[in-house]
């Protein structure tokens, strides 16, 4: 049984965030289900590359504009199929941006990717025919659109990584992305008068599915939904949250290469990599020390630190920040650094193995996040005795359980979750740690609670496939 999932990056091809580690992880994750996975992504400059040896398996003169081909090659154990289309993809800049701001095409570009998608779906490229099409966000969620639209027969399954990216823009660009004009209508792909790719997918595609439980819930409510939460609502029946997993390769403290290891039985190489942490961030803390590793973005909510941090930091409390995003939260990070020397550390960047030392090395990981659809931190956090802290949303809920005098009496905790998410809630959790932290024996038990919780994709793969399955079914 085959599936085609189409996306706009993929481990370890292209990494902006989490959806690159979630489409990466689910070919091997499903393979173990009887389900054969290939990935379709946009080859952007250097992805040909990564790919190594490859061949051409499709070609169209004209897609949008310019010659394209898709090429097929084998990295890290994933099958890949790269769309190179060089007039919308072989660019200087980031996958979606140049640095100034959004490319101005991109909605041209991530339709061509959906449409080949499509394409693929309903011919096959050479004897490989997918018996399923999955899409990931606005960027894939074209592909059930034109399928629908096209009546290919194949069915399609639709994930929500982030409600927040809708694929918006104007009706004036209808032909352009080669959409039937008798689809603009609110039950196709129209939304307040412009196009939206996401909801051209949601309306077209078999079952939809996003990354928690919780959020599955959250989405058909406006705070979330985003304006979309009544077509989430007409589809309810067809919606699934499946957690997000993580990879024990690369995500396992008695065997990364990056940190001293170390064991939930044994803990001393723990402590070895936080004393390294503090010196690589010129820190001297004398209590628990927290790390925030995230893009730096108002979904993060990032914004709350400077009003959360005071006591925190009077009561002994260190914090080290890995990020990059939006200037002004950049800058708003570097001026806690100097507001707090030695406390507070920062670096501004992307940095896969700096990222990995600092949840060996720190005690808790923030993640504030006014929405969150999964989460990986603070799965890492768990993993490597970095006690997560987070608000309680989405994935952070579904994956943490808060300290409370109840979890404490079963010895449940595994971190903090608060609510609302505003400062005075962030500030409260940041003294909760304090006191938490300053039991010696409480806190070694609840570290090694959340090291010991399974975040492997055997379960959630599981879901996937009899999702697959169902949707092939006579
Ligand atoms: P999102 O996809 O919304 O950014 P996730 O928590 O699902 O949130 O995934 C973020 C991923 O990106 C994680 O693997 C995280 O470790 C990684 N990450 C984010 N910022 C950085 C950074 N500056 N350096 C290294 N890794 C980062
Ligand atoms: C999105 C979400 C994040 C999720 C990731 C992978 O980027 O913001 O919460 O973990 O997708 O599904």
């Amino acid at each position: 049984k085959r599936v085609l999932s189409v996306a706009s990056e993929a481990v370890p091809l292209v990494k902006t965030g989490g959806l690159a580690d979630v489409v990466g992880a689910l070919p091997a994750a499903l393979s173990g289900q009887g389900w054969q996975m290939r990935v379709l992504i946009p080859a952007y400059r250097g992805v040909l590359d990564k790919l190594g040896k490859t061949k051409v398996v499709w070609s169209d003169d004209d897609l949008f504009g310019g010659p394209a081909r898709v090429v097929l090659g084998k990295v890290g154990g994933v099958e890949a199929m790269a769309l190179d289309a060089p007039h919308l993809f072989d660019r200087a800049g980031g996958p979606y941006s140049d640095g100034q701001g959004d490319y101005w095409d991109n909605a041209e570009r991530f339709a061509a990717l959906s449409w080949v998608a499509a394409r693929i779906a309903r011919d096959g490229v050479g004897d490989w025919r997918p018996d399923v099409l999955h899409a990931h966000d606005w960027q894939g969620a074209l592909a059930p659109g034109y399928m629908r639209y096209w009546g290919v027969g194949i069915p399609s399954v639709l994930t929500i990584h982030n409600m927040a990216f809708q694929g918006r823009v104007g009706a004036n660009k209808i032909s352009a992305l080669r959409l039937p004009p008798e689809q603009f209508t609110p039950d196709g792909y129209e939304y307040w008068g412009d196009i939206s790719t996401l909801k051209a997918g949601l309306t077209a595609t078999d079952a939809i599915t996003t990354v928690s439980p919780r959020y599955a819930e959250e989405l058909m409510r406006g705070e979330f939904g985003l304006g979309l939460e009544g077509v989430i609502q007409a589809r309810a029946a067809s919606v699934h949250g499946f957690l997000n997993g993580i990879d024990p390769e690369v995500w396992s403290p008695d065997a990364d290469p990056h940190i001293t290891p170390f064991t939930a039985a044994r803990m001393a190489g723990k402590a070895r990599n936080r004393a390294a942490l503090e010196a690589e961030f010129g820190l001297e803390v004398p209590g628990p020390l927290a790390i925030l590793v995230s893009r730096l973005t108002p979904q993060k909510g990032i914004d709350l630190l400077p009003g959360a941090l005071e006591d925190f930091i009077a009561g002994g409390g260190g914090l080290a920040i890995l990020g990059s995003g939006d200037a002004w939260a950049e800058d708003m990070v570097r001026g806690l650094a100097t507001r707090y020397p030695g406390r507070v550390g920062v670096r501004i960047g992307y940095d896969e193995a700096l990222s990995h030392r600092m949840f060996a090395g720190g005690d808790a990981v923030l993640v504030p996040s006014r929405f969150e659809p999964c989460g990986l931190t603070q799965l890492y956090g768990l993993r490597y005795g970095c006690v997560p802290v987070v608000a309680a949303v989405g994935g952070l809920a579904d994956t943490v359980i808060g300290a409370t005098p109840a979890t404490e009496a079963a010895g449940a905790a595994t971190g903090i979750v608060f609510h609302p998410v505003d400062e005075l809630a962030l500030r409260q959790s940041m003294r909760r740690l304090l006191s938490l932290y300053a039991d010696c024996k409480g806190w070694a038990a609840m570290v090694r609670r959340g090291m010991k919780a399974d975040w492997g994709w055997e379960a959630s793969a599981a879901r996937y496939a009899a999702l697959y399955d169902s949707l092939i079914a006579p």
